[in-house]
């Protein structure tokens, strides 16, 4: 078998080693690869996810419903003991699933030693910015402990998302340092995760899963591990090509929503209808993608991964990447904006924000979900609190007891609540908000998310 990249049976072909051409090293990785193809196979392989957050705790999941070993490893012990008392935190996963794959084996767990003969580690961990800067501290941290456990023919896969090199420059050295050797020894790789927490047509299972190695044997492992879990998996030569498929996809959402909620704004001097233009334009079949505007983006992708790539091309080549420079500069604003039009009807009502009630709308990131991570509502919330508003914030998703920020008062979004408002702001389109209702109600409304229009209601959409 050909080395770096080059594997000429093809990730899904059968592993024939090409013995005249063969080194020690290859004979011995060989026979890692196929006692770890074969145990993947039998399902007797344990399996341990590092990180049980929105992507690790899924990923876990999925592994225990095809009948692998399965460990959830987590630093957070409030987490840890949630998962062993069936109480899941990510919206997604309901506790009946968290119990039931309890009862079939799976162990969440804060101690490393548990995590000792593990024959596949996923690493599933936060990558942050830290003042703008990729923060891979996490990352690091999590190779550490899987340096501390790691033996031969085991399969490594980071999944976090992250600049290109990644995998090669900081992950393997760390592996390395045991004295095993990525490629023949244990193997490498690095596969996105692609979900879209509260889709209901596309989830882990039938999102095609982009998989990677350091070298020919190590994708067929990572290529193998994930064939157990989704319906497709899209082999690609490097582990920066697929570091960097990851961030092309949320480079491209970014960039397109930035430009929606740019001509949101210039429609709006233009005294076009944008959602009416969008709706138009989506009837193309072809060259044209629809996106909407909103008031900001939020989560823990989109204000992020872009600029882990302008951050990488910038270290690498000198140069700004200016489509996400700019596609920053306006997503950013767009709260600044919402707070314009919030002014602007208020002021036509011949009132002040200082002292208006206003009833906002949803705090999670976009609908259908309890993450809140970068959400645009908290920046509309505390610009408004600056501007002496009375706030209150209504977000079904949300746990009880929230503390929302800016000191808005959690309410349910009753009809009471939406009566008593002088401004009500919808912030995400979370199913529960009825649009018939808002309609009926009479109240002042700011739709940021075009939920009421071509409806009839007192007020705006973005
Ligand atoms: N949330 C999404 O929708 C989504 C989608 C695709 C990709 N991603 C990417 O996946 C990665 C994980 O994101 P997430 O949303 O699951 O984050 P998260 O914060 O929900 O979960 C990460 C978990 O890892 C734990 N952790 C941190 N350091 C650890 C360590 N050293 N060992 C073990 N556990 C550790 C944290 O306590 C946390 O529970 C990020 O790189 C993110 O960009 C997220």
């Amino acid at each position: 078998m050909a080395r770096d990249g080059q594997n000429e049976a093809g990730p899904h072909g059968p592993f024939r080693p090409s013995v005249p051409s063969c080194t020690v090293g290859d004979l011995v990785s060989a026979s890692h690869l196929d006692s770890l193809l074969a145990k993947l196979e039998e399902r007797s392989a344990t399996v341990a996810i590092v990180g049980q957050g929105y992507v690790g705790l899924p990923v876990a999941m999925r592994c225990v419903e095809v009948g692998h070993q399965t460990i959830g490893y987590e630093v957070d012990p409030r987490r840890v003991a949630m998962l062993l008392a069936a109480t899941s935190y990510v919206g997604d996963i309901p506790d009946e699933q968290l119990g039931a794959a309890l009862a079939s084996g799976y162990r969440p767990t804060d101690q490393i030693d548990d995590l000792a003969g593990f024959d596949v580690a996923v690493i599933s961990v936060p990558t942050p910015l830290a003042e703008g800067i990729p923060d891979l501290s996490f990352v690091e941290s999590a190779s550490n402990t899987i340096a501390r456990v790691l033996r031969a023919g085991s399969v490594v896969i980071l999944e976090s998302t992250t600049y290109p090199g990644t995998t090669d420059e900081l992950v393997r050295p760390i592996l390395e340092a045991t004295g095993l050797r990525a490629g023949e020894d244990f193997f490498l790789g690095y596969s996105p995760e692609r979900i879209d927490p509260g889709n209901a047509t596309f989830g882990f299972v039938n999102t095609p899963k982009v998989v990677s190695g350091v070298d020919a044997s190590s994708l067929r492992a990572v290529d193998a591990f994930f064939s157990t879990l989704v319906d497709k998996t899209v082999p690609v030569k490097s582990c920066r090509e697929a570091e960097l498929v990851k961030l092309l996809e949320n480079t491209f959402r970014h960039v397109n929503i930035a430009l929606v909620n740019e001509l949101a704004m210039f429609a709006d001097d233009l005294g076009v209808d944008i959602w009416s233009a969008i709706d138009a334009a989506s009837t193309k079949p072809f060259g044209y993608m629809r996106f909407t505007p909103g008031p900001g983006v939020g989560g823990h992708c989109l204000p992020i991964d872009p600029s882990y790539l302008s951050w990488s091309v910038k270290r690498r080549s000198g140069h700004p990447f200016r489509f996400v420079e700019l596609a920053n500069d306006v997503n950013e604003h767009m709260p600044d904006y919402v707070v314009q039009r919030v002014t602007r009807m208020l002021n036509d009502e011949g009132r002040a924000v200082r002292g208006a009630r206003i009833l906002l709308l949803g705090f999670a990131y976009k609908a259908g979900t309890s993450d809140w991570r970068e959400s645009p509502s908290v920046a509309v919330a505390e610009l408004l609190a600056e501007l002496g508003a009375d706030l209150r914030g209504a977000d079904p998703y949300l746990p009880a007891g929230a503390v929302l920020p800016a000191n808005a008062a959690l309410v349910e979004a009753s009809a009471a609540e939406i009566d008593a408002a002088d401004l009500v702001v919808l912030l995400v389109d979370h199913p529960e908000f009825e649009p018939d209702a808002l309609c009926r109600s009479g109240a002042l409304i700011l739709d940021t998310k075009g939920a009421l229009r071509n409806r009839s209601f007192r007020g705006e959409t973005l």
